[in-house]
């Protein structure tokens, strides 16, 4: 792909999803591009270029965001994060608190909200609480994911022993071993459709925590700023907002307060 060419691919990335390409990304775009042409029997970039600027190519639009997203993540990953909420969430139950609002904000296939999930559930046992998680994510392939809540068993790797009877059924399906999030943990979590660059967000709050994690790498200063007023906005005061371990929010922490390394306490 010619410079020019990833550039306006790089423009374009920016303007829907407020994801910053820099030319270190021209091999990754190309090859991410090209698996959308290759399906759409497209051979050159202009000409798939021409077809998401098209009137008609919104759908386009977000099957090129699908393949261009970096999806990673992991149950438990980060695990202090889990820890961290385990102890705020029995302090809240202990001084009475009983509706909880959670929100995994890049959630990927769902293996963040579901360890939330789980860490919650494990608490609540014998409290009559209403306690919900808001998982969002831009990229509509992998919410699917998340919704049919079946993972390879090789995904279970951190995934603390005593919860997998409890919220997972391992099955077999075709001679593939898999797990399924089971309907009762499943059914604390909603799935949708939210870009954190296209504020405002119809949330209204308070939320008790926001997970923001591993996605604000990706964004540069001005997105990051108007998603962090967004996120200040739906947290109650002394709520939470939990960053990925290599993400620093610097200059932009304003109204927050660190209490840990990469956990944020809304003042
Ligand atoms: C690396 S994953 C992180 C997943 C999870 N939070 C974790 O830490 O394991 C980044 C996620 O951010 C999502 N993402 C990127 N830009 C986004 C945007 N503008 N709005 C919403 N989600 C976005 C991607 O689709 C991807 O699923």
């Amino acid at each position: 792909m010619e410079l020019e060419t990833f550039d306006r691919f790089a423009q374009m990335v920016y303007e829907i999803s407020g994801i910053s390409l820099s030319e270190k990304k021209q091999a990754l775009v190309t090859a991410r591009v090209g698996k959308r042409m290759r399906t759409l029997g497209i051979q050159d970039h202009r000409e798939y270029l021409k077809r998401l600027e098209s009137p008609g190519g919104e759908q386009e639009v977000i099957l090129f965001l699908d393949a261009i997203s970096t999806n990673v993540t992991s149950f438990f990953r980060e695990a202090s994060h889990f820890d961290f909420v385990r102890e705020m969430h029995a302090e809240w139950l202990a001084s009475g608190q009983r509706r909880f609002r959670y929100w995994s904000a890049a959630c990927s296939s769902g293996e963040e909200p579901y360890s939330l999930a789980m860490t919650l559930a494990d608490l609540v046992t014998g409290y009559d609480v209403d306690s919900r998680i808001l998982a969002t994510d831009i990229c509509t392939e992998v919410l699917v994911k998340a919704q049919g809540g079946i993972y390879p068993i090789d995904r279970a790797e951190g995934i603390p022993e005593e919860y997998f009877s409890r919220f997972l059924k391992v099955r077999s399906i075709n001679g593939a071993t898999s797990f399924e999030v089971k309907k009762h943990l499943r059914d604390q979590v909603v799935f949708r459709r939210l870009n954190l660059s296209r504020p405002p967000f119809p949330m209204t709050g308070p939320l008790d925590a926001v997970f923001c994690r591993n996605v604000m790498i990706y964004f540069d200063d001005a997105v990051r700023r108007t998603l962090l007023a967004e996120i200040k906005r739906v947290l109650k005061p002394g709520g939470f907002l939990i960053t990925g371990h290599a993400e620093s929010l610097n200059t932009l922490s304003d109204g927050l307060t660190l209490v840990r390394p990469s956990i944020y306490r809304k003042n």
